[in-house]
């Protein structure tokens, strides 16, 4: 079943052209290099700039795939969470073109694709399986019991662990998007040098990363009042540790309370570098089967949307032209 994927949930406009699992094109025109200016994604330039790229995008996917617009079985577009005005530019075009082609509309709700990133290269995955989500506006650990239902065991209860990293990394002077950089630079960790302290949550599986990110913030505000010197590498890799300690400790303990085999981890985050080291040497530990997107599907993609809506398509989840974009959406929200 060929699929054009669409997604423009922040600030990447992309396309894709799938079959099931198979990815034939995906084609990604990121908006990073403009947001960088200003420290984070501007919402409204971003709709605009989804706007100015997406009929390109499109076209160069189709091209790269090697098929017209008549081969196209079905259009699915990620409709929630995220942007309002940057969702509503790829909602109102995918729904322009299932209603030319005369194809049906699939809405992919954006944390359910991020998790299909894991099913591209991986034919042997299959639910049920738990799964930490991990992203720039969203941690969530959710068992997987199908394609199509998921069943939340923890999220959090402020901010994302993507949020943490970016806006340390901003408060310890790296350029937008921070987390990627403060991965970049981080060294060995110092515990003792930068103490951090431990989020508490009233639910063991949820988490809490607010007062990690303003402990962060004031320590450099402290230290560069008293003009003394942060050892930059030190903190970032200190910030990781902690960071990682949380989503470790907490993802581990929901998948043997819960009795799973296999954990997954999705969203952008989940291309840390310690993430995945210390969560793999974890899972081999405890005989836990662990997967992980490779980096090119880790962020926003349309291949991903393709993928989840192939799943969605099979549950009957398809919608008309009266299909809205919305901002905040549970992952279990049908
Ligand atoms: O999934 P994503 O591309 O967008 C959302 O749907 O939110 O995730 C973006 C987030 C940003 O916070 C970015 O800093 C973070 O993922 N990120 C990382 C790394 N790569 C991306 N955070 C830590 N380490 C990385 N290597």
């Amino acid at each position: 079943m060929i699929i054009l994927a669409i997604e423009s949930s922040c600030d990447e406009t992309s396309v894709a052209i799938t079959d099931e699992r198979k990815i034939l094109s995906n084609i990604i025109a990121t908006q990073i290099a403009e947001h960088k200016i200003y420290g984070g994604v501007v919402p409204e330039i971003a709709s605009r700039r989804h706007t100015e790229a997406i009929s390109q995008v499109c076209d160069k996917a189709l091209c790269e795939a090697g098929i017209t617009y008549s081969d196209i079985d079905a259009v699915a577009v990620t409709f929630a969470p995220g942007l309002i005005g940057a969702l509503l530019v790829g909602v109102n075009f995918a729904k322009g073109l299932s209603y030319a082609l005369g194809v049906p509309l699939i809405p992919v709700h954006h944390l359910r694709s991020h998790i299909a990133a894991n099913y591209i290269d991986t034919p042997e995955l299959k639910p049920p399986f738990m799964c930490l989500t991990v992203s720039g506006g969203n941690t969530i650990i959710t068992e997987v019991t199908d394609y199509t239902k998921f069943n939340p065991i923890g999220r959090t209860t402020d901010d994302a662990a993507g949020e943490c990293f970016d806006k340390t990394a901003r408060a310890l002077g790296l350029s937008y998007p921070g987390g990627v950089n403060l991965d970049k630079i981080a060294t060995v960790a110092d515990t003792k040098k930068y103490p951090l302290p431990t989020p508490h949550t009233e639910n063991q599986f949820d988490f809490s990363f607010s007062g990690l990110k303003t402990a962060v913030v004031n320590l450099v505000h402290n230290k560069t009042q008293k003009g003394e010197e942060i050892d930059t590498p030190v903190l970032a890799a200190t910030i990781r540790q902690k960071v990682c300690d949380i989503l470790i400790q907490k993802t581990i303990s929901a998948v043997k309370t819960h009795g799973h085999k296999t954990l997954v981890l999705a969203g952008g985050v989940s291309a840390n570098s310690e993430l995945r080291a210390r969560m793999q040497a974890e899972c081999d530990r405890e005989g836990i089967k662990l997967y992980y997107p490779p980096l090119k599907y880790c962020g926003d993609n349309a291949a991903m949307v393709g993928v989840q809506g192939y799943y969605e398509y099979l549950s009957g989840n398809t919608s008309d032209a009266s299909l809205n974009a919305t901002a905040t959406l549970p992952i279990n929200y049908r």
